[in-house]
């Protein structure tokens, strides 16, 4: 493995989910432990000093009344006294000296300075009655009780205390070793639990993605389905939706393309088969040479509506981007059409009136309107019976326009009304056998009106008309 792709494992680990939940439940785990940890054994030292020096004052003071009950600063030889000065300072490992009226040392448990002189600034304040405790640099407690009468003022002696505190510091020395074998253990624990729950709490995630790498490489068509949190399941849900909707996609496009080939061989077929005909005869008269020509040519023209109105469906299809948005005057345009398909109404004694409620102009693109309009008028004229009629309608609001289509024709059935929109769905056979047609007309008129933004409705009675709304935005919305 080179090095980039190992650092790209390294990065990708650390965006990833597991690791960033990893990382919260360690915070979790060792934040307070270590805080807690580090202020105990932080105090833990002051105190015990604090603690053993009130403890070691409270000694002295006994021991001083002592001094005074023995009058021991006038004869130094209490063979008690002395026991007791020694006990003491040998049990909290110091030193013990005993200062009379004239700053002379009259008992020192080290035996050093008998008969010298003291005149430390401690003891000249205790003479004056203060009692003094402090820890020097060096770690040592040291203490100096006055030896006075209670109610006196001024003392007769002072007796110095100098107390080690190595004790306490070996035993916080101990405590920290202990603590560091159980912060130890717990950071172990800790760590592994951390693991362990980053692992089980993000491995639905991990499902999820798995199901989705299996469904996208084509190894498996089954739905997803992790429901351990209400999330996955929600996405599992929306996962299948997506799939569900791309599949019927797809099946609509195979049926689409199937369609599609149908309808261009229909019109092939029968040239072919009028080719073929005129092949066979050998010496044929011109008459059916000019008649069979003229059915080729029929065929022809039928070949080029589908193959226009197909690009016309595909072009309908193309994003918004490609519009053409202009304002158009929609009573112009469809007076337009209606001029331009009265031959054909008139063919059949059909009488087309145009109602206009107002002078509507709206911002739309032209071209895919009028095909969409012309669809309509043309199906209106197409599935009308003899001497009936088609009655277009405009209207318009502050916010839409209005165009609805009425006939006076065949109608459509009731069990169609939801497909005539779809792409090469005709009416069965018989209703509109006669008729010529792809199925192609409302499909390109429906996509049109959705392009604008609009709505396109249909109400029908079998044998008595058809009505289709349009209602599309004045103003075009991006
Ligand atoms: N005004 C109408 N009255 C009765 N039936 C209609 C009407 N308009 C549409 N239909 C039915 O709906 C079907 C679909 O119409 P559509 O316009 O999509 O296709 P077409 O007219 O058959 O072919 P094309 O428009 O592509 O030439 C028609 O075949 C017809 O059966
Ligand atoms: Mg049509």
């Amino acid at each position: 493995m080179d090095i980039i792709s190992r650092y790209r494992i390294i990065f990708t680990y650390l965006k990833s989910l597991k690791f960033r939940i990893l990382l919260v439940l360690l915070a979790v785990g060792w934040i307070p432990m270590t805080l807690i940890a580090v202020s105990l054994l932080g105090s833990y030292r002051s105190m015990a000093v604090s603690s053993r020096s009130t403890e070691i004052q409270n000694q002295c003071r006994i021991l001083a009344n002592q001094l005074l009950n023995y009058h021991y600063l006038e004869d130094p030889s209490s063979e008690l006294i002395n026991g007791e000065l020694t006990q003491l300072a040998s049990m909290y490992d110091g030193r013990i000296l005993i200062i009379d009226q004239d700053f002379r040392a009259i008992q020192d448990t080290y035996d050093l300075i008998e008969g010298k002189y003291v005149a430390s600034e401690e003891v000249i304040r205790c003479f004056q009655g203060q009692t003094s405790n402090k820890v020097t640099a060096q770690g040592f407690i040291e203490i100096a009780i006055p030896v006075k009468e209670s109610e006196a003022e001024t003392a007769q002696g002072v007796l110095l205390a100098s107390i080690s505190t190595d004790s306490i510091r070996d035993g916080a020395e101990t405590l920290k070793g202990n603590a560091s074998v159980f912060f130890l253990a717990y950071g172990v624990l800790v760590t592994a639990l951390a693991v362990l729950l980053s692992w089980l709490l993000v491995r639905p995630v991990e499902r999820i993605r798995q199901g989705l790498h299996e469904i996208s490489s084509g190894h498996s068509t089954e739905d997803l389905a992790v429901k351990n949190y209400t999330e996955t399941a929600q996405i599992s849900e929306e996962f299948n939706k997506i799939v569900t909707q791309m599949r019927l996609l797809d099946e609509s496009r195979q049926e689409f393309v199937s369609n599609v080939s149908h309808e261009l061989k229909t019109p092939l077929t029968s040239m072919k088969v009028l080719a073929d005909s005129l092949l066979m005869q050998g010496e044929a008269p011109v008459e059916l040479y000019k008649e069979f020509m003229g059915d080729i040519a029929e065929e022809i023209e039928r070949e080029n509506k589908i193959i226009t109105d197909l690009l016309s469906l595909v072009k309908m299809d193309k994003k918004a981007a490609s519009l053409n948005i202009a304002p158009v005057d929609i009573n112009d345009l469809l007076e337009l059409i209606l001029k331009r398909l009265r031959p054909i109404a008139s063919g059949k004694n059909i009488e087309m009136v145009l109602e206009s409620f107002r002078p509507v102009t709206a911002e739309v693109d032209e071209g895919r309107l009028t095909l969409a309009f012309t669809n309509l008028v043309e199906n209106a004229i197409k599935y009308n019976k003899e001497n009936g009629w088609v009655h277009v309608s405009l209207d318009a609001d502050h916010k839409f326009f209005y165009v609805k289509i009425m006939d006076s024709g065949m109608g459509i059935p009731e069990e169609s009304l939801d497909f005539i929109f779809e792409r090469f769905y005709r009416v069965d056979k018989s209703h509109s056998s006669e008729i010529d047609g792809t199925g192609l007309g409302l499909a390109i008129a429906k996509s049109a009106v959705l392009v604008h933004k609009g709505a396109i409705k249909v109400s029908s009675q079998l044998g008595e008309g058809t009505t289709f709304s349009v209602r599309i935005p004045l103003n075009y919305i991006a």
